[in-house]
């Protein structure tokens, strides 16, 4: 009787053990995605395209989006991006929309923060929807104020020893206007919130399309896939480069949160490009 008693103890203590272990696993692992959000990091891309003039060879852009000042993104992070995004030293910075969450009151506050964000060809930029949601007039005289130029259904061409290369954008896809401005004869890189507008777009494409809006899921299936996704084509386009229908589509997992304030492998970043000239072959 006495055996028999302890090897049931013993079964249960056993039991008990692997059942505390994946409690403190999944407390682990819960805590860690309060954590994630902090893990700002750079990804690089280089470009290769024979379109691209051997003027802008080398040619470096550095793109964000989503950084949703607000409850979870405070004034200094903003401040800190913007110094870590200044001594990266880029030709050119891109915005992809969504710059607050949760208030109109932010979007001022946004501004001020990321004054002083500078480039040598500039900042360029978009809206997304938080941005129509929280303050559309207010965040176009933020651009305004802050120096910033905002590229939605226009072009701005860069010149660089009489070679050129065009930047563009449209308004948002779901709250603003779509009206496209491409030129096929020159490098076109075109600024879009939301990645769908790459199955949406009519005419002319660009060469190199950039979104946000996604986060990358934010919280993942360690990468892989994602439950909730802002977008009607699911996982297709989370996240990364994608190419689609002859564009190459680069989709940040932006930089802030909305709610609730948690990434698991979706770490925030901030993009840099890398043009080259040439086919890369
Ligand atoms: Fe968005």
């Amino acid at each position: 009787m006495f055996r028999i008693k302890m090897c049931g103890k013993k079964k249960i203590s056993k039991r008990a053990k692997v059942i505390a272990a994946f409690v403190i696993a999944g407390m682990l692992l819960l805590g860690y995605t309060f954590v994630e959000p902090y893990l700002l990091k750079v990804t690089e891309y280089e470009i290769y395209d024979s379109s691209i003039p051997e003027e802008f060879d080398g040619y470096k852009v550095l793109f964000v989006a989503d950084i949703h000042h607000g409850p979870y993104f405070s004034y200094e992070r903003v401040e800190k991006l913007r110094d870590r995004m200044n001594e990266m030293d880029a030709d050119l910075i891109l915005l992809g929309g969504d710059y607050v969450h949760r208030g109109p009151l932010y979007v001022p506050e946004f501004f001020s923060a990321i004054s002083g964000l500078t480039a040598a060809d500039g900042v360029m930029g978009v809206l997304g929807n938080h941005d129509h949601w929280d303050g559309e007039q207010a965040t176009r005289e933020g651009f305004e104020s802050a120096g910033f130029t905002i590229v939605e259904n226009s072009i701005t061409a860069i010149e660089r020893d009489r070679a050129i290369i065009d930047i563009t954008g449209v308004g948002d896809l779901d709250m603003g206007t779509q009206d496209p401005m491409v030129n096929p004869e020159i490098y076109t890189i075109m600024v879009s919130h939301n990645p769908d507008y790459v199955a949406e777009i009519q005419g002319n494409k660009p060469d190199l399309m950039l979104a946000g809006h996604t986060h990358a899921g934010q919280v993942t299936f360690f990468g892989l896939w994602a439950p909730l996704i802002p977008s009607k084509y699911g996982n297709k386009f989370r996240y990364g480069e994608i190419d689609y229908n002859d564009i190459n589509l680069i989709v940040t997992s932006g930089v802030g949160t909305i709610t609730p304030p948690v990434r698991f492998f979706a770490r925030p970043e901030i993009v840099r490009i890398t043009l080259r000239s040439g086919s890369g072959d």
